[in-house]
């Protein structure tokens, strides 16, 4: 029907991606293959059936282990390809893109062939594809502040392929605060900042991401809704939030994509977008994401419009680096 050709064919950027987050189980297997890696699952069949999760935790923990194939600059560059040539179809015109260092670092990978691969695959897809993209850095925040700084140092020989940096994985118990020096820093060597908070932590996290780590714009951010206040403040100062339907349904942040809160955030006059998080593993990438919720939640064409324009302002984009 239209607005399922409407959100096939209108111009859209994805602002909230893992690449470790696009393995898809075929290229997991093929990866593993070649690396004499042994996976925790006996076939690309088996793999997709055990993606069932209960919450953020039960993924990650899977996500974490399927990551460990990937080792040369390779790999990396065909896992970030991969996902590029399956954006163009999406008529996804600009990306960016998380990775987290840590994941592979912490297993004897270098960081020279992790970054390397990722930002080779990201010029062909600007040359080949015409799709532009920015890297964000993320760190574990299951992890140590101390560890999140060695890596920014890590880092800081590649700050002109970086953008930004975020902060990813388990997040109850892990409150944006814990991490302030580190994201005080990286905003001195000049990069922007982003961070994971409202997903399935309060919105207390929220206001400490946007107070203490200066963040542009929150990933997820859906609890949101559950402060007044801060719903005030994210219109006022137009915050974007990084919104991942599919993701929210498997990780069961709502019980179903008709109780997904999307609409309320866009109805209120936030800035919301639509991403796709990890869609390897939670059934569909962008266009899925959006079709998906325009069914459940009776999304029109002017909310279509409305979230494809968000995704160019929200993007670093106009950013001058
Ligand atoms: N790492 C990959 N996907 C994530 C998510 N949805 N939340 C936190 N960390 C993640
Ligand atoms: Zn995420």
């Amino acid at each position: 029907d239209a607005i399922a050709r409407l959100i096939r064919d209108i111009p859209k950027a994805e602002l909230h991606l893992h690449i470790e987050g696009t393995l898809e189980p075929e290229l997991m297997f093929e990866i593993g293959r070649r690396n004499g890696v042994k996976l925790p699952f006996e076939s690309v069949e088996a793999a997709r059936q055990a993606y069932h999760f209960h919450d953020l935790q039960s993924f990650l923990n899977i996500y974490y282990a399927a990551a460990s194939v990937l080792q040369t600059e390779r790999d990396f560059y065909d896992l970030t390809w991969a996902y590029l040539q399956r954006a163009a179809k999406d008529n996804i015109k600009h990306t960016e893109i998380f990775f987290d260092p840590q994941t592979h670092c912490d297993r004897g990978i270098e960081f020279d062939p992790v970054i390397r691969g990722i930002h080779r695959a990201l010029q062909d897809g600007k040359t080949q594809l015409g799709i532009s993209s920015h890297l964000i850095l993320c760190f574990l925040r299951h992890l140590s502040p101390e560890a999140a700084m060695n890596t920014l140092k890590q880092a800081l020989p590649y700050r002109d392929w970086i953008i930004a940096v975020g902060l990813d994985s388990s997040e109850l118990g892990h409150p944006p605060r814990k991490f302030k020096a580190v994201f005080d820093r990286a905003r001195q060597e000049g990069f922007l900042t982003v961070a994971h908070a409202g997903e399935e932590g309060p919105p207390e996290y929220i206001w400490e991401a946007l107070d203490l780590l200066e963040v542009s714009r929150i990933d997820h951010g859906v609890r949101c809704l559950e402060d007044e206040k801060l719903v005030r403040r994210l219109v006022a100062e137009q915050i974007p939030l990084t919104v991942c339907p599919l993701s929210n349904l498997k990780l069961c942040v709502f019980p179903s994509m008709k109780d997904h809160n999307l609409k309320k955030l866009l109805d209120l006059g936030i800035c919301a977008t639509i991403n796709s998080d990890d869609p390897a593993y939670f059934g569909g990438y962008i266009v899925e994401n959006f079709q998906q919720a325009a069914t459940a939640l009776d999304l029109d064409e002017h909310d279509i419009e409305t979230l494809a324009k968000n995704s160019f302002k929200a993007s670093f984009l106009s950013e001058n680096r």
